[in-house]
This record gives structure tokens, C-alpha cells and sequence, in this order.
């Protein structure tokens, strides 16, 4: 008998929350990249028109669409094949190990509108997935604030929706909006996810206590946080801007750490779910 390895079991992540800065890009990619560097084949997704995961991990080339297929093509042809879309990810000139990306360009918003009034419009990202999810351990999605057709597709194919949390503009009842619209589109009863805290600052008590409590004593919510905060850290702004991922800015960043305990947290979650 010929050697037969398994089929891989591919974990798709959708990194999501209806309000635009809380931290779902800069938790995609440097999700993305500390699963790479601990050696499992990540495939990153920019599923936002304002493609900040593209200039993160493709040196800056927001604009990706000058250079090459994106995921606008993805939508515009369903029979588009998949692979040439499919780039290595980059820190600079450096291609990181183990992690490939799908490019998104601002012309996306536009794509996603057209797309509205196809058939199966939920369905386009998981068809074209399933030609190459295998290649991979982790998939992960970063989505667009709001609840947008791109955004739908990506619940629809998640095994698993991560919803960071922060500070600046806290809102229980945009979270519950989401939830909602999550187990519309979800194929299972009720979407899988969870709730972590980005943007963590230890001194600012009465606003955490007051996040905390908001969390904690949500029915649905409460059982659903995650352990990990990932904390305020200068470095992870400073990296954005710099369009690399703080690995690669900055090797002794402390949020470095966080990063690192929210991708086993979350193997944790997996292998339980497994079990
Ligand atoms: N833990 C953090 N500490 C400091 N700045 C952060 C942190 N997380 C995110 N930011 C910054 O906040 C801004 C919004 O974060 P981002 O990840 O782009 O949010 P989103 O994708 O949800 O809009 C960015 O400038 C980012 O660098
Ligand atoms: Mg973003």
C-alpha cells in the first residue's frame, strides 16, 4: 500500500464585528502569521474593500488589483480558478513561511454589490474553497465592518467566528445584531464563535469593568469569552502603518505574546469541539 496521508481537517476562521475598528485586521493578520510560524499552513483571506490585511501582508499594495487577480475576481467569475488568485504572503520583500493570501483591492464594494442579486450569493467564497481548503490547516477571513454579502460569505464557510472586542466604541447591541444575522446565514442551528478582548489596557478600570460586566452577564455571550486579551501595544499601530505584521516589525513586542496565547486558545477550542 502506498503511503496515504489523511485528509487535513481545515479550520476556517471569520474574524468579524459590524463596527470598523476594534481590531479584526491586525487579529487576522498577526493571527495568521504566529499560526504560520508555528508551522501549520495558513491560508489569509482580505474579504474588505479596505484591503488593510492586502497592504499588511502584500507590502502595502492596497491597490492589489494593478498588480494581479483578487477576490474581486473571485466574485465576479464563479468559474475562475481559485489557485491564480492565491498569492505568498510577504513581510517587506520577505515571503513569510507557510502563509499564502488572497488579495482584496477598494473596488471590492462595488463587486459586492453587483453580486447582491445572484442566486446562491452566500455561497460564492465556500464554492471556490473547496478546491484548495485541503492545502490548508487554517483559513482565516478578515472581513468588513458591517454586515455586507462578502461578510455573509464568510459566515456561511466559518467554522468558527472570532469577534474582538475594544474599548473605544463598545456596543452590546451592534454585537447582537451580528449574532442574529450569524445564525441566519449559519448552516449549523447556531453559529460557533467567540469574544476576546484587542486593545487592552490595564488602567483603564471603569471602563473595563464595565465592558467586562456588559460580557459576562450576557446570556449568550458570557459562555463564549475567550481568556485572552490582547493588550494596547503601540507596536501593533506602529507595524500597521508600517505594512508589516509585528512579527516582522518588531520581534519583542509584548502583544507578540498575546497573539501567540489567543492561536492556542483557539486550537484549544478546536480540539475540543473534536473530542
Ligand atoms: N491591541 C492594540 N493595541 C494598540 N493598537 C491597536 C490594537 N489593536 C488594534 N490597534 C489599532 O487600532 C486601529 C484599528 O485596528 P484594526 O485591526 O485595523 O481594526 P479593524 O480591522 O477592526 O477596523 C489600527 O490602527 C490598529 O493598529
Ligand atoms: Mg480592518
Amino acid at each position: 500500500m502506498g503511503l496515504q496521508t489523511p485528509p487535513r481537517s481545515t479550520k476556517i476562521i471569520a474574524i468579524m464585528n459590524n463596527k470598523g475598528g476594534p481590531g479584526k485586521t491586525s487579529t487576522a493578520t498577526n493571527l495568521a502569521v504566529t499560526l504560520a510560524l508555528s508551522g501549520k499552513r495558513v491560508l489569509a483571506i482580505d474579504s474588505d474593500q479596505q484591503a488593510n490585511s492586502t497592504e499588511v501582508l502584500a507590502n502595502g499594495k492596497k491597490y492589489y488589483s494593478l498588480f494581479g487577480p483578487t477576490i474581486c475576481d473571485l466574485y465576479n467569475d464563479p468559474r475562475l480558478d481559485i489557485s491564480s488568485v492565491i498569492i505568498p504572503a510577504v513581510a517587506g520583500d520577505t515571503e513569510i513561511p507557510n502563509l499564502d493570501l488572497i488579495p482584496s483591492d477598494p473596488s471590492f464594494e462595488k463587486i459586492i454589490e453587483q453580486s447582491l442579486t445572484r442566486s446562491h450569493r452566500e455561497k460564492i467564497l465556500s464554492r471556490h474553497l473547496q478546491k484548495v481548503r485541503n492545502e490548508y490547516d487554517y483559513i482565516i477571513i478578515d472581513c468588513a465592518p458591517g454586515l455586507n454579502i462578502a461578510t455573509g460569505n464568510a459566515i456561511y464557510i466559518a467554522d468558527h467566528v472570532l469577534v474582538p472586542v475594544d474599548g473605544g466604541s463598545f456596543s452590546l447591541s451592534g454585537l447582537e445584531i451580528m449574532l442574529d444575522y450569524m445564525d441566519e446565514i449559519s448552516e449549523q442551528d447556531y453559529a460557533q464563535f467567540s469574544v476576546f478582548r484587542n486593545n487592552y489596557n490595564a488602567a483603564n478600570k471603569k471602563i473595563n469593568s464595565f465592558i467586562d460586566r456588559s460580557l459576562t452577564e450576557h446570556p449568550r455571550i458570557a459562555p463564549r469569552m475567550l481568556e485572552t486579551r490582547i493588550r494596547t501595544d503601540q507596536a501593533i499601530v506602529q507595524s500597521q502603518v508600517s505594512c508589516v505584521p509585528l512579527y516582522y516589525y518588531q520581534k519583542s513586542a509584548m502583544a507578540l505574546n498575546d497573539y501567540r496565547k489567543l492561536a492556542r486558545e483557539i486550537e484549544a477550542l478546536f480540539e475540543k469541539e473534536v473530542a
